[in-house]
């Protein structure tokens, strides 16, 4: 399984882009509460580096607010928390694309997190999509991050959804040939994302660490966090 989840990441560099200038502006009074205590309304979600860019990917970027409830979110820790807290936190591997975590993958769940998965496969693929057996469960510690990687197109087809459990966190997409061209993601606890197509292949992905986790000029404490992603099969 190691192995396949390491062949499956490309590693890039870092790319260069300019640190603020978001289109949206923070801290609106309606919206998803979050475990930082920020609040963004839904169409302000996704910023980057010109408007232009924020409008021509929104098919292809989506983040959905309070996607599961504290419930479910309780029932997939419970589920998951057991494997996990068996194996260590993994820092030491300069080469890999993720500092600071431990993962496993999940074919089976119980009653309620079968119901999760199938509401997200039923917003994130189309009806007969073939799905990437298992589902991956990533367990980042506080001090981990997700460097910028695009993942296998020979293992994962067009479509990436992912859950985040225990804490809100940024994600950073880069165009890979363009570094001027980015957006910021944020992802609050409990919210779903989906990357579709050029978002997937055309741009690098990354999950900011705590120290550099800001989002529209808002500070976004990063906790432990568990992401729960599903992807489909390349055609
Ligand atoms: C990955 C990845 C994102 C996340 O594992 O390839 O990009 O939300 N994960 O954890
Ligand atoms: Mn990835």
């Amino acid at each position: 399984m190691r192995l396949l989840i390491t062949v499956a990441r490309r590693i890039h560099k870092r790319p260069l882009c300019s640190p603020t200038s978001c289109l949206s502006s923070a801290a609106s009074s309606s919206g998803a509460a979050t475990n930082s205590g920020l609040q963004f309304r839904d169409d302000q979600l996704v910023c980057g580096s010109t408007g232009e860019l924020v409008q021509r990917l929104s098919g292809q970027v989506e983040v959905r607010t309070e996607f599961i409830s504290e419930e479910e979110e309780g029932a997939l820790m419970k589920e998951l928390e057991p494997g996990l807290r068996k194996k260590r936190y993994e820092f030491d591997h300069w080469d890999d694309a993720i500092h600071g975590y431990r993962e496993t993958e999940r074919a089976q769940w119980g009653v309620v997190c079968e119901g999760v998965m199938d509401r997200l496969r039923a917003v994130a693929f189309s009806e007969g999509s073939p799905l990437l057996g298992p589902v991956h469960v990533l367990d980042l510690d506080k001090a981990g991050y997700i460097k910028p990687h695009i993942d296998s197109v020979k293992f994962c087809g067009s479509t990436i959804a992912g859950l985040s459990l225990l804490s809100d966190s940024v994600m950073r997409l880069v165009r890979e040939d363009e570094t001027a061209e980015w957006l910021n993601l944020f992802l609050p606890r409990r919210s779903l994302y989906i990357l579709r197509d050029q978002a997937r292949y055309k741009f690098t992905h990354e999950i900011l660490k705590d120290a550099e986790s800001i989002f529209s000029g808002q500070r976004v404490p990063r906790h432990r966090r568990i992401s729960v992603i599903c992807r489909n099969l390349p055609v």
